[in-house]
């Protein structure tokens, strides 16, 4: 692995160059973080996901090389052991390589397996942390994820399970009515998603959120109940990525929905 250096206020320091593992966020490029945009706008490769916004790539420079790597359900460019593989290699040729993965690599990104395998072969790594979506996906709808007397905490859950194997989602955490739910990859297995909540002691009546592409200017929000959101998902053809956030902080959507109506007036100013 060759060495760079970098500036440090008056100083310049040598540094042994390492794969970096970097979030890009939601989709918004004003959410990607200052370290995140310059390590884009200076690697020799980018390797990206799916879910890395048009808006995101085009901070990337012409002279920059990129591999797409996506995945989309049933739908893989390369299984994650060749993405593996892939990092482990280009890392042991290249400069600085720059794995950009959706929202943050450590949360439902599968960023902890590629870090595996790179400590396992001794190769010196990074981890950059983005703003996971649903943190984004609730800010950018208006809904607190914490709320005195409406919520004591907050539960990341994914709805994805792997191939062929059935979801099991954990009745007894998904009980406390006082924790939000914040539910990754949940359109799929929504039917079954919704009647574990109910059957954990969840009221048909909580009120429920759908955020489809969340910060970007075609977010939708659809606000409804438990009992209702599988009606609301199937009438208004919601579709991936999405986020269900579940709770009362719900309800405070209505007072505090700040992004859609500039969403909106940006769209009528710009169509
Ligand atoms: C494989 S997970 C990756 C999560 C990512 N590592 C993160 O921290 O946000 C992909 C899921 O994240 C959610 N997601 C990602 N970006 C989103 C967005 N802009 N709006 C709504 N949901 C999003 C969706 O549930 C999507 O199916």
């Amino acid at each position: 692995m060759r060495c760079g250096s970098r500036e440090f206020g008056r100083h310049r320091l040598e540094i042994q160059e390492k794969i970096y593992l970097v979030g890009a966020g939601p989709g918004d490029p004003e959410l990607l973080t200052v370290k995140a945009q310059r390590l884009i706008q200076t690697a020799d490769i980018v390797v990206y996901d799916r879910l890395v916004s048009p808006e995101i790539l085009a901070l990337i420079p012409d002279t920059v090389s990129r591999v797409y790597v996506g995945k989309a359900t049933n739908r893989h460019t390369l299984s994650q052991d060749e993405i593996n593989a892939l990092l482990v290699d280009l890392a042991r040729k290249r400069q600085r390589v720059v794995r950009l993965k959706g929202g943050d690599p450590f949360i439902f990104g599968r960023g902890g397996e590629e870090a595996l395998a790179l400590a396992r072969n001794d190769i010196p790594f990074e981890v950059v942390p983005g703003i996971t979506a649903a943190q984004a996906c609730a800010a950018y709808a208006g809904i607190p994820l914490t709320h005195r007397g409406l919520s004591r905490g907050v539960q990341f859950l994914t709805g994805h399970c792997k191939d062929n194997e059935t979801l099991v989602l954990d009745r007894a955490a998904l009980s406390d009515a006082g924790q939000t739910l914040v539910i990754y990859m949940g359109l799929a297995h929504l039917p079954q998603i919704i009647s574990d909540l109910v059957a954990a002691g969840r009221s048909g009546a909580t009120p429920a959120a759908v955020i489809e592409r969340g910060t970007t200017l075609r977010q939708r929000n659809i606000i409804t109940t438990l009992d209702e959101l599988q009606q609301a998902v199937q009438e208004h053809a919601v579709a991936s990525p999405a986020m269900l956030i579940i709770g009362p902080v719900v309800t405070l959507a209505g007072e505090l929905d700040w992004f859609m109506p500039w969403a909106q007036e940006m769209e009528l100013k710009y169509a």
